[in-house]
């Protein structure tokens, strides 16, 4: 690790991300001593705080959200990390504070992490801002050829854009700023321990590569579900809605690392490559094959306008057009107010081309099916057809691994300590890079733009709170004598 001093600017910091992921999530690093040994965390924000503000906000934010135990001692040399400055992201002259607060932190050269979770609409400011004071060029400074030329990286958070046209200018933007290599885009998904485990559960073994294609998967499943209504974000996702909100991002994602080829090694390179083939590999979707619809009383929560039409639920059936996949059906579905919290992707395996036993279930209840179980109860099942004792059938049974088993995980690491650990080390293996981006807007595009303008397009459906979703979902999947699966639940406990 190096020793010279690192930077993390936090941009928003007074926010609820910030609260609740950014500041537990350093600390349980730090806690690990897996941060740099020279650190220091300054947080951005328009409020009139001081250090001292920043600090108690820390401080409550970790005795509430941190997972692991608080620590006083640690707690006092991490305290002693922060610091707070004063910007009002669209002026410019502001950043001059900034930039001084920076200098005298730094005595020096350092390394810089600028974290953006404020709203997205000062992204470009504050990125032009810092570029405006040359706040982004890496090689200012330390000259000394023995060094690593001191770096300056930038997180920014989603959603990246609204579309496909202001994700493109928003690149534009970043990218007269910061060089791609620079720019870590964050999809929270991606450092789920359990999203990540599907690169290893597919290229650290060899028994389900030979299997993984059209000749033997019937169909891939990717679940999205909340519990939660949109509570007190209608402001926000009333604009947004379910695709831009999910859909666009976390269920892609999930789906590029289901069907991406093997990349030749685990880094950002190798491995973007291979995701962003299979969203180009994306036939378009058609309306008929999708299904929007709003939970019943949305229309009634506090700042949903009376009429709205946005979707809190969204079905889609999708190809991809390449060798592998060519005519399988990858379902996507994710919706608010559902009856569980589960992410879940179920493959599900062919029927044996001759069947010589009877079966206990029907239809695709009686397939091969694996479910990697992204939360809760993170694992995998894999459902294979058994002999009843005593009688002459077949059943369904459920071979399991449960992470808190298997590796006595009571609490996996949050997503953020993952991301932001690989983003001062510098790899970008888990951030979404821009052709990335924008090849899922140009998937989810189309969709939004059709539900809203096309006759043709299918109505909008309600649904019960607290079910699974509206009829049409499960007609969607019914054509091809298809069904939903769920598997992973951790019911009971
Ligand atoms: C966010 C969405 O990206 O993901 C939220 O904006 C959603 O609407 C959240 O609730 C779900 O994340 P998780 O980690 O709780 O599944």
């Amino acid at each position: 690790m190096s020793d010279r001093l690192t930077v993390i600017a936090i941009f928003g910091v007074t926010g609820d991300l910030a609260r609740r992921k950014l500041i537990p999530s350093l600390f349980n690093n730090y806690m690990k001593r897996r941060l740099p040994r020279e650190l220091k965390i300054v947080g951005v924000g328009r409020r009139d705080w001081t250090d001292d503000t920043l600090i108690e906000h820390a401080r409550q934010s970790l005795q509430e959200f941190a997972a692991a135990q608080f620590n006083e001692s640690d707690w006092r040399h991490f305290r002693s990390c922060l610091s707070y400055s004063k910007v009002n992201l669209p002026h410019t002259e502001t950043y001059q504070n900034l930039k001084d607060h920076l200098a005298a932190l730094e005595n020096g050269t350092s390394n810089r992490l600028y974290y953006l979770s404020v709203a997205p609409e000062f992204y470009e400011d504050v990125v032009m801002n810092l570029g405006r004071l040359d706040m982004a060029r890496e090689n200012s400074g330390d000259t000394d050829s023995r060094h690593d030329p001191p770096w300056r990286r930038i997180v920014i958070e989603k959603p990246f854009g609204y579309d496909l046209a202001t994700a493109q200018s928003l690149n534009k933007a970043v990218h007269a700023v910061f060089a791609e290599s620079q720019v870590y885009r964050i999809d929270h998904y991606l450092g789920k321990e359990t999203a990540q485990n599907i690169l290893f559960m597919r290229f650290a073994n060899t028994i389900f590569e030979p299997i993984w294609n059209r000749s033997h998967i019937s169909n891939v499943q990717v679940t999205v579900a909340e519990t939660v209504d949109v509570g007190t974000r209608a402001g926000y996702y009333d604009k947004s809605g379910v695709m831009r909100d999910m859909v666009q991002n976390h269920l892609l994602q999930l789906l590029s690392l289901i069907a991406m080829e093997p990349p030749s090694a685990f880094d950002g390179h190798a491995l973007r490559n291979e995701k962003v083939k299979v969203l180009q590999a994306a036939r378009a979707v058609r309306l008929g094959d999708t299904v929007r619809a709003q939970y019943e009383g949305y229309r009634g929560a506090n700042g949903v306008p009376p009429d709205s039409d946005t979707p809190t639920y969204a079905a889609l059936r999708l190809f991809i057009d390449n060798w592998r996949w060519k005519d399988i059906p990858f379902y996507l579905r994710s919706g608010k107010a559902l009856q569980s919290k589960t992410t879940q992707v179920n493959i599900q395996f062919k029927r044996p081309p001759n069947s010589i036993f009877e079966l206990a279930e029907s239809g695709d209840a009686s397939r091969n099916m694996l479910s990697i179980c992204i939360q809760p109860d993170e694992g995998m099942h894999m459902t294979i057809q058994a002999k009843v004792p005593d009688e002459q059938i077949a059943k369904s049974v459920d071979m399991e691994l449960h992470y808190d088993d298997a590796f006595m995980a009571d609490e996996l690491p949050d997503a953020y300590e993952r991301l932001i650990l690989d983003a001062i080390n510098g790899d970008a293996a888990l951030f979404i890079r821009s052709d990335e981006i924008e090849s899922a807007w140009r998937i989810v595009d189309p969709v939004i733009e059709g539900w809203k303008n096309d006759p043709a397009a299918p109505p909008m459906q309600t649904y019960r709170k607290g079910s699974w979703g509206p009829d049409a979902a499960d007609e969607l999947l019914d054509r091809e004598e298809h069904i939903w699966r769920i598997s992973c639940f951790d019911e009971g406990k």
